[in-house]
């Protein structure tokens, strides 16, 4: 199963390079045919540079000098560029484009030892999970934040309305990903009613860390706990992908809504525990969002729970309050 997956993965890796190596050819050919001064420069390159690999070929005790080659090539690119410039090209219009800059859509990168890159495993999470929620990621993002969705009133306890408010934490948490992965505080955990944009907040941040090229899993509090609940009483086949394991080593885990799972005696709060303790211990970043309050959590989740919830050296924990404002949009 994860094999089946990960060479149809790679399948697509292989074939976006292909396309993007042709779609580079056709590029090519159509600036080389407009620009006749680039062609008999890129054209004098080749042939100099054949004409060595003939002499090395005849004489392999002799080892040519290319220092000529490389003047060439290095006018030939500066030239290129102005002539690019001039005639209204964009400046990247004869350079492969990459997805990935890290592993240039091979999937792996590292010289010696292969590994896996961090996009192909986000890859792999995305398609092995179809609950994790990262799809709205293109709507919901720190560019698409609009301040203009909060209302102007004054929020109670406080000097600012809930709009300045939000502005307020939204540069707290863009600062939270410019600092990211180097942030003290790992946890984060967003309190407060519906319809105050938490959720949107968690994409914000989970868009801005996948951009960092770390992998992100983010579930709904319900489905995480029913999947981890069936697979550990036999009713879901876990492949070696299992999700028991991304949970810990995914770089960022966001659980959003935690307190709407099924609560099921201590099943809930003992892997929760063993979530935000393990992810702790190997110092990783997990942010969660929930309507309850924090008396609500400490009396739905064991004491070890809300103490690693609760603790401010390592949680940055962040209230939203005032109206909500899915009811405010249907209303106008
Ligand atoms: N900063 C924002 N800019 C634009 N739209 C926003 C913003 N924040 C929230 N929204 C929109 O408002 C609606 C409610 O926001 P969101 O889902 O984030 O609330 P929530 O606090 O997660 O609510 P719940 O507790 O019910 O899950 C969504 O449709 C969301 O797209
Ligand atoms: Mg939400």
């Amino acid at each position: 199963m994860k094999d089946k997956l990960l060479n149809e993965v790679l399948r697509e890796y292989d074939a976006y390079r292909l396309q993007q190596q042709e779609a580079l050819k056709q590029r090519e050919a159509e600036v080389l045919s407009a620009l006749p001064e680039l062609a008999s420069l890129r054209n004098s390159l080749v042939t100099s540079l054949a004409q060595k690999a003939r002499a090395l070929i005849l004489n392999p005790g002799h080892s040519p000098a290319f220092e000529q080659e490389e003047q060439l090539a290095a006018q030939m690119k500066k030239k290129e560029a102005a002539l690019l410039r001039e005639n209204g090209y964009p400046e990247d219009f004869l350079t492969l484009h990459h997805r990935c800059p890290v592993c240039r859509d091979t999937g792996y990168v590292g010289s010696l030892v292969k590994e896996k890159c961090s996009c192909l495993i986000q890859q792999l999470l995305d398609r092995t999970y179809r609950f994790s929620e990262l799809s709205n990621l293109d709507k919901e993002n720190f560019d698409s934040f609009d301040e203009d969705v909060f209302p102007d009133f004054p929020l109670p306890d406080t000097n600012m309305t809930q709009k300045q408010y939000m502005k307020q934490l939204k540069t707290v948490l863009w600062d939270y990903q410019e600092a990211y992965p180097n942030n003290p505080r790992k946890n984060l955990l967003f309190t407060g009613k519906t319809g105050l944009g938490k959720t949107f907040l968690l994409n914000c941040l989970a868009k801005a860390i996948l951009d960092k090229g770390d992998t992100v899993l983010k579930v709904t509090s319900y489905n995480l706990f029913e999947h981890l609940f069936r697979s550990s009483f036999g009713s879901i086949k876990e492949d070696s992908f299992a999700l028991k394991d991304r949970i810990f080593d995914v770089d960022t885990l966001i659980i959003d809504d935690l307190g709407t799972e099924t609560r099921r005696n201590n099943f809930t709060a003992e892997e929760l525990f063993n979530i935000l303790n393990e992810r702790y211990l190997n110092q990783k970043h997990t942010f969660l969002s929930t309507n309850l309050t924090l008396a609500d959590l400490r009396e739905c989740y064991s004491d070890r729970v809300t103490s690693r919830l609760f603790d401010t050296q390592n949680t940055m924990i962040l209230r939203f309050q005032g109206q909500d404002i899915r009811l405010r949009k249907q209303r106008s």
